[in-house]
């Protein structure tokens, strides 16, 4: 059984709320924050959440790349997010992050990138309820799956069984089964699923 998040940061941004009855029966809808300084890039922020919180029922697994998230925690919290991920790479200490976000009722994640060992996350670690591994240099959608990195899932899995553990970027019909037999509980997939002629179907075949 795995879950599919869609990533809202591959739609159409001039139709959002019709985009989002494309993916109403996904698992969860993932959305992805930039600061334009922890990645190179700027995408969206609070007040879309806001804006399309009113539009549907779906979780919303809120990915924060961002270098100081710790700020920011009860405003995306406000905003409509139910999970809350930040990289363990930000300069926040991730226990006082973990703190804010269970705070303000969210379920908290770390999010760990390609070059990061699986070691930095600490005994800090049980105290979280998702991890996502990313599978791409945070910062752009629509790139290719480092499988390497697959095995980090595995790892995470057998060390904190509390914590779901969610794969992100490059996933599709292809790569799909190699996060599944790693063990990922949620599969992050943005190009795949918003540009599918059939988004519903698509969802189905990766979660098969
Ligand atoms: C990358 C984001 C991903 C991205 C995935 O920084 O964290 O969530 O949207 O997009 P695809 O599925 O197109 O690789
Ligand atoms: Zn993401």
């Amino acid at each position: 059984m795995v879950y599919i998040a869609p990533s809202l940061l591959a739609a159409d941004f001039s139709r959002l709320s019709e985009e989002i009855v494309k993916i109403r029966r996904a698992d969860m809808l993932h959305v992805d924050v930039m600061d334009g300084h922890f990645v190179p890039n700027l995408s969206i922020g609070p007040a879309v959440i806001e804006s399309i919180r009113k539009k549907t029922k779906l979780l919303f697994d809120v990915h924060l790349m961002m270098e100081e998230p710790l700020p920011y925690i009860s405003v995306f919290r406000q905003a409509g997010a139910d999970i809350i991920t930040f990289h363990v790479e930000c300069k926040d200490p991730p226990q006082a992050v973990i703190a804010a976000i269970k705070a303000s009722g969210a379920k908290a994640g770390v999010a760990i990138s390609p070059k990061t060992p699986v070691s930095e996350i600490g005994q800090w670690g049980e105290d979280l309820d998702q991890i996502t591994v990313m599978t791409v240099e945070p910062g752009f959608g629509g790139q290719s799956m480092m499988v390497d990195m697959l095995p980090k899932v595995y790892k995470l899995r057998a060390r904190f069984p509390q914590a779901l553990v969610e794969v992100d970027g490059g996933v599709n019909l292809d790569t799909a089964p190699l996060c599944k037999a790693a063990g990922a509980n949620i599969l992050v997939a943005g190009t795949s699923v918003f540009r599918a002629e059939d988004p519903y179907l698509e969802m189905r075949c990766l979660a098969i």
